[in-house]
């Protein structure tokens, strides 16, 4: 570790403890900002994390819509996001509502079996279109989606979620393909949204091919927002921390790791004796990155970038998100 580093871990951790704070990273953070933390997760354990912590200041090294379920699920306590602009495009990409005029019928509309709604549709269109039909919304959503949704869920708990719900059909947003394959496993009738995560739908079945022709005898593992005709290509599919979980029990030593290239690190550190290859090189979420060591500590420092989420969406949003910590 360069000498810079090893004084900007020296002064985080002081100031930390002067602060009483906690550090919470996601696995696609920087190498140098998971090391510093408290505690490194997938969404699903960040959440439950911020929801049962003791500490007066939670720092969040992730994206916007993270520490805004840190504020959701624990008012009490000062959280704070470590760059503000990191945001995460998919979680903007759904509205509540807009002024804009939508179109109200599409070709297939009627029947759809597992309908996607194009991206002129609000979460309020959507509802107004299908009465009585649950929204699930998965974690990467802004908290006044939260809070006009009935249930959130995660890349790990998905199909639980939808599976909990007493509906014969529901609504998934805003990735659609998280949805889709959702929809591939259970029986319910899953309407999504024409939501994408950039970093992950850039895969195509030919990288699959190709990482099977280079590493032919490595699990080939992928996230769910992956498209669908790539998830049905590969191994296993699962979150974050469910590729960790799967590679640490696997017997194999070879794996192809279709996520954010943040994860690897842990996958080696966690995995000394195992190889972990990129499904692609260039699956790195941008705005993951932007978090640095010097963010951590300007944070702490300066009590920046603070996130709270007004009353009158905390509590609806808090329900939702409360019915998905509730689900084992
Ligand atoms: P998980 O950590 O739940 O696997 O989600 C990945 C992700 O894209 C978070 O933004
Ligand atoms: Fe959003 Fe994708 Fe980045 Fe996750 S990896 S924060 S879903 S853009």
């Amino acid at each position: 570790m360069s000498s810079e580093n090893l004084s900007l871990r020296e002064e985080i951790l002081k100031l930390k403890e002067e602060k009483r704070a906690i550090i919470l990273s996601h696995n696609y953070q920087r190498d140098e900002v998971q090391d510093i933390a408290d505690f490194v997760g997938d969404s699903l354990e960040l959440s439950r994390t911020a929801s049962t912590i003791k500490c007066d200041i939670i720092v969040f090294a992730g994206v916007h819509f993270m520490a805004e379920s840190a504020s959701i699920l624990s008012p009490d306590k000062k959280v704070l996001l470590t760059e503000i602009g990191a945001g995460c495009p998919m979680a903007d990409m759904i509205k509540v509502d807009s002024p804009r005029p939508v179109r109200k019928s599409f070709p297939g509309f009627d029947n759809p079996p597992s309908y996607v709604y194009p991206p002129e549709f609000t979460l309020r269109d959507i509802r107004a279109q299908n009465p009585g039909v649950p929204v699930v919304a998965y974690v990467n959503t802004t908290a006044d989606i939260k809070a006009e949704s009935d249930i959130c869920c995660t890349s790990a708990n998905v199909v639980k979620v939808i599976e909990s719900l007493p509906d014969e059909k529901v609504i998934c947003i805003p990735d659609k393909n998280l949805a889709m394959w959702a929809a591939r496993n259970t029986k319910k009738q899953v309407i999504a949204w024409d939501g994408f995560c950039h970093v992950h739908e850039r895969v195509t079945p030919e990288d699959i091919k190709k990482a099977r022709a280079e590493h032919p005898g490595a699990v080939v593992i992928a996230h769910p927002e992956c498209r669908l005709d790539v998830l049905e290509m590969v191994d296993h599919v699962t979150s974050t921390s469910g590729m960790l979980r799967y590679a640490k029990a696997s017997a194999e030593k070879e794996f192809v790791i279709g996520t954010e290239i943040g994860l690897l690190y842990r996958l080696r550190k966690e995995n000394p004796d195992k190889v972990f290859y990129p499904l692609r090189k260039d699956m790195i979420c941008p705005n993951m990155k932007k978090t640095s060591l010097k963010s951590v500590l300007r944070a702490l420092r300066e009590d920046n970038y603070v996130i709270k989420v007004p009353e009158h969406i905390r509590i609806p949003a808090k329900r939702a998100l409360d019915r998905m910590l509730e689900i084992k």
